[in-house]
């Protein structure tokens, strides 16, 4: 708790009531779920999304079933196929109860997953971030085997400094065997592992209060036709010493107060975050105390918007700097990466380890605010804001979708749109079947991995 700080204005925070924390500075409240905090600067908003994201992921779960049960009574597939089919269908059945009673913290409600107010709403959600990117992760932290994790262990050990009373934050922590592993180890007092992600952290944290959780792998490319689904057992080799907390909340919003650690592990997150990596860089500044280390692990394939952002290995480490750091050593490793046993399919990573000092404070960018009529159910939506030409477009849609009645080819749908002007004749062709062709893609999403 002394550590925390609110997301929003930097202030103290401090336990109000039961499973809430507030602000002392500007009074935002927010929740504890299964006691970790939920800081994250809207926790309402990021809440009722993720709560979306479940329900969603859920549903895929449910529709894939259904596509499977209509399957095997339609197409009546050789035996094989027929046993694949029933164990993907049961493991997706066990996999949706697993992971309802797992993310039970999010106090979500299944009510109102009308099929259509679904589709209307939660996958406009931003899935910048979904609830089972990085999945996989969890099992090749708990259950693969050691050979990953003990070379990133060993790859991360040596730049940590060897101080008494080390207070480690890792942002990204994911599944975090890589920061309970650094714990065990004795190189950190205190280890804080946060993450966006609360499938991850729920995971996480049971596994390493010594609780196993079983959770089923779909692999990529399964060996052996079982392997199809696997049902894993998650487990750490021990319950997890003192001194080891979980966050949930946004490493560009990190909600400590400045100069509260002595290390900041960013382990695969630099690489893969969606805005200025830089912005990260700072934050990370702002987090550590004068002197305090920052040490970076993963890949160097950056996927940031700006073209610029996606920096090599060269210019990264000549950026740094700038940012108030030493100039970082480094070292790579080839490593294995997501390698299940079950999967024909892994990778092998060219991993840069890279460690520097704090000389300097970086001035922190803080996020920008979301605008009032987003986050106050009473102000007005403004016009404009490109909703009109998003309003149009579902018009259009819909239009053409009210006139599927059964009868209708795509090129009478596409000559109504001719007739009515709004597109001249090959446009309309192409539009309609465009939609049609999407709309029908739709139907056989796959479900999460
Ligand atoms: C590639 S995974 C790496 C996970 C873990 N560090 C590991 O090495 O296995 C990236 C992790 O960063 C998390 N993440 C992505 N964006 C984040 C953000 N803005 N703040 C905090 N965590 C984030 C994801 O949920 C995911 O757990």
């Amino acid at each position: 708790m002394h550590l925390l700080a609110c997301p929003r204005c930097c202030g103290g925070v401090a336990v109000s009531g039961p499973q809430v924390i507030t602000c002392v500075a500007c009074g935002t409240h927010y929740p504890q779920l299964a006691g970790i905090p939920w800081l994250y600067r809207e926790p309402a908003l990021v809440l009722g999304e993720w709560r979306n994201r479940l329900r969603l992921y859920l549903d895929d779960f449910a529709t894939e079933e259904r596509l499977i049960e209509r399957d095997l009574s339609a197409a009546a597939p050789a035996p094989a196929t027929s046993r694949r089919l029933r164990r993907l269908a049961a493991a997706y059945r066990e996999q949706r109860v697993a992971i309802a009673q797992l993310l039970q913290p999010l106090d979500f409600s299944t009510r109102a997953t009308d099929g259509a107010m679904m589709k209307a709403f939660a996958v406009t959600v931003p899935r910048r971030q979904d609830l089972h990117s990085y999945y996989t992760n969890l099992h090749r932290d708990w259950c693969w085997g050691d050979e990953e994790n003990d070379l990133a262990l060993t790859a991360v050990a040596r730049w940590l400094p060897r101080q008494d009373g080390c207070r480690l934050l890792v942002l990204g922590a994911g599944g975090c065997r890589l920061a309970y592993d650094l714990h065990e180890a004795g190189l950190a007092a205190q280890t804080v592992a946060l993450d966006i992600n609360p499938l991850l952290l729920l995971a996480a944290r049971q596994v390493m209060d010594g609780t196993a959780v079983g959770l089923y792998e779909f692999p990529i490319a399964p060996r052996r036709p079982e392997e199809c689904a696997v049902l894993r057992n998650l487990a750490a080799p021990r319950p997890v010493r003192t001194g080891f907390s979980f966050v949930f909340g946004d490493a560009f919003d990190a909600p400590f107060a400045a100069g509260s650690f002595d290390a900041v592990l960013t382990p695969w997150l630099l690489d893969i975050v969606d805005r200025e990596v830089d912005d990260l860089v700072r934050q990370v500044n702002r987090l550590l105390r004068p002197g305090g280390s920052w040490i970076n692990h993963g890949s160097v394939t950056f996927i940031g918007r700006r073209p610029a952002d996606r920096y090599g290995l060269d210019e990264l480490l000549d950026r740094i700097p700038a940012l108030g750091f030493s100039r970082p050593e480094h070292d790579e490793l080839e490593m294995p990466y997501m390698r299940s046993p079950a999967s024909r399919h892994g990778r092998v990573e060219q991993v840069v380890t890279f460690a520097c000092q704090k000389l300097t404070s970086a001035p922190c960018v803080p996020s920008p605010p979301l605008p009032a009529w987003l986050l106050d159910p009473r102000v007005a939506v403004p016009a404009g804001a490109g909703f009109e030409t998003a309003g149009l477009a579902s018009r259009i849609q819909a239009f053409v979708l009210a006139l599927i009645d059964g009868r209708r080819t795509a090129g009478e749908l596409a000559a109504t749109l001719v007739e009515q002007q709004l597109l001249d004749p090959e446009s309309a062709m192409a539009a309609v079947r465009g939609l049609l062709h999407r709309l029908y893609d739709e139907q056989l999403r796959p479900p999460p991995s």
